[in-house]
């Protein structure tokens, strides 16, 4: 129970690895907001988890690209939980090609969905922090935004100014116990990565010092540990969670 009695906001809750957050937090005691296009097919378990400790689960539907629609669904949950002190910016898309057959509207939806987003919410969310002296957010970036990938330039962008994001407000927010980390997690068994064949697969192992792809659940114990006390003397950071990869 190491985050009983708080309460997270999480974006892209619906599946992959921001559904296995929003599980692993409502197991450790935080009730949890979560804001995504589709309330998907995980509600019913989240809310009867929640049940079970008197804790909360909520959905709010919402496109975290749309500033005037995410700032007032962030307002909205703000009032109505009392105050978030666990942000975790989670819902990313990949449009990949290469360079020179990029669309500017593959490279903006990237850049806005990704990269963008976090600035938006986090502009509402840590001013709330802020005045209550305490928070954590938890910005989920990739191992590409740190070493690149080939046909990820506007993928590997944002995740790189997501990195950069995070510093900055880190600095921006400490003095007022508010800390900021990302994560960037490497190749892991999600939607996202579940178009690729058993070849591309074996390449990948192939550079990933333990072997294998990882599963969501490893990524939601990272950020466990970086919303709870445990963390209490890291912000500003990058985690990796790879296997080892890019390391
Ligand atoms: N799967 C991986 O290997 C991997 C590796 C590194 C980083 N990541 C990052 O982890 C995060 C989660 O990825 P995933 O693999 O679980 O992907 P996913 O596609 O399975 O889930 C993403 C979730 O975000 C939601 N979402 C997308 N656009 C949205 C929008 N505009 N507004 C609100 N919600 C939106 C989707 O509906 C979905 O529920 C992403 O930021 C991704 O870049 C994933």
């Amino acid at each position: 129970m190491l985050v009983q009695g708080k309460t997270a906001l999480v974006t892209g809750g619906s599946r992959g690895i921001g559904r296995e957050i929003v599980l692993t937090l409502l197991n450790n005691g935080a009730s949890v907001y979560y804001i995504d296009l589709a309330e998907g097919e995980s509600l019913a378990e989240y809310q009867e988890i929640a049940a079970k400790h008197g804790q909360k689960a909520v959905f709010k539907q919402g496109n975290v690209a749309d500033e005037a629609a995410i700032t007032a669904t962030c307002e909205q949950i703000l009032e109505e939980s009392g105050g978030i002190d666990i942000l975790v910016n989670n819902a990313g898309i990949t449009r990949d090609g290469l360079v020179f057959r990029m669309t500017a509207k593959d490279w903006n939806d990237v850049l806005t969905i990704n990269l963008t987003s976090a600035f938006y919410i986090s502009k509402v969310i840590s001013r709330s922090m802020i005045k209550r002296r305490v928070g954590s957010v938890i910005n989920v970036a990739s191992i590409v935004g740190v070493i690149g990938n080939g046909g990820q330039t506007n993928y590997s962008a944002s995740k790189a100014g997501l990195i950069g994001f995070t510093k900055s407000l880190a600095r921006e927010v400490a003095g007022r116990g508010v800390r900021v980390n990302a994560i960037a997690p490497g190749f892991i068994n999600t939607k996202m990565t579940e178009q690729l064949n058993e070849e591309q697969r074996d390449a990948l192992r192939a550079q990933i010092p333990l072997g294998r792809i990882g599963e969501p659940e490893e990524v939601a114990k990272v950020v466990l540990f970086l919303a709870s006390d445990l963390a209490s003397y890291v912000t500003g950071q990058v985690v990796h969670i790879t296997g080892g990869m890019g390391m």
